[in-house]
């Protein structure tokens, strides 16, 4: 069994991955924005072991999911789930990269991260400059997640780092229309959460359906790594190396 903590989990890929490895017997910690939502999955979700609740988009309120996280104990897994298609620049910024940051920064290093990408990452500009964050669109965000990633697995060797493409699933975010099966948008993080699969201990990659496919060229380049990292460091006034 396995002690996971999942954020977004009020919904969609999120809410499916918890309800997924509760019924596979693993303990799992939810995450919502607000007490309502944390009310609504509380009920809607059952056997989870609690539900920590946090704004991504405000970074107070990330840095002390951290301290809440932190005070619960342990994790083997976090899954970096969380995230806005449709939003300012600076909300895609704060949830989908700052928050993940913050998080990775401030919480017990667990044994497994897994972070929510897409294949939109691969339109993506490798943004890292401060002043750029204004600009920055979904696709942007999503590369900079799987980014980030890719620094976390070279800085922390003992803990795998991987990013997941859960392909376009019919969420409230992929809308109904989306042609991808939402339980195959599920597997791969479940998968890397838990498996004991030699395929599944590995760090640094980034997946479409269990497999490994090559990322956006930029994600591998250490420079861009290191510039990512610094602007999230400066923005937040947390770092992520002791
Ligand atoms: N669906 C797709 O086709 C697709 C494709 C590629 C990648 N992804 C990625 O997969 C992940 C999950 O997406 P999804 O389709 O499940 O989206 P979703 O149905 O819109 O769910 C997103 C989750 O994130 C939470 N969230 C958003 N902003 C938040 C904030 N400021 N504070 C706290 N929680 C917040 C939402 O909470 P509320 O319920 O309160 O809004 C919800 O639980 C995302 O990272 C997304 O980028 C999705």
């Amino acid at each position: 069994m396995a002690r996971i903590l999942i954020t977004g989990s009020s919904d969609g890929l999120g809410k499916l991955a918890a309800e997924k490895l509760i019924r596979e017997g693993h303990q799992v910690v939810l995450h919502a924005r607000n007490s309502a939502r944390s009310k609504e999955i509380t009920y809607q979700v059952k056997g989870a072991e609690s539900v920590l609740i946090a704004d991504l988009a405000q970074l107070e309120e990330v840095k002390n999911l951290a301290l809440e996280a932190n005070k619960l104990g342990k994790f083997d897994s976090i899954i970096h789930n969380a995230g806005v298609l449709n939003s300012d620049s600076k909300t895609i910024f704060n949830v989908n990269v700052l928050a993940p940051f913050v998080l990775s920064a401030l919480i017990e290093k667990p044994k497994r991260l897994v972070y929510l990408s897409s294949g939109m990452h691969f339109g993506g500009k490798p943004i890292s400059k401060l002043e750029d964050i204004g600009k920055i669109n979904y696709s942007d965000s999503k590369l900079l997640i799987t980014t980030m990633m890719k620094a976390i697995a070279r800085h922390f060797p003992d803990t795998y780092s991987n990013a997941v493409d859960p392909g376009w699933v019919p969420t409230k975010m992929g809308g109904k229309n989306a042609p991808d099966d939402l339980q195959k948008g599920i597997e791969t993080q479940v998968w890397l959460a838990t498996s004991k699969e030699k395929s599944a201990k590995v760090s640094g990659l980034y997946f479409r359906h269990q497999k490994a496919l090559s990322p956006h060229p930029a994600v591998l380049d250490e420079d861009f790594q290191n510039h990512l990292i610094q602007l999230c460091e400066e923005v937040s006034g947390v770092n992520l190396l002791p």
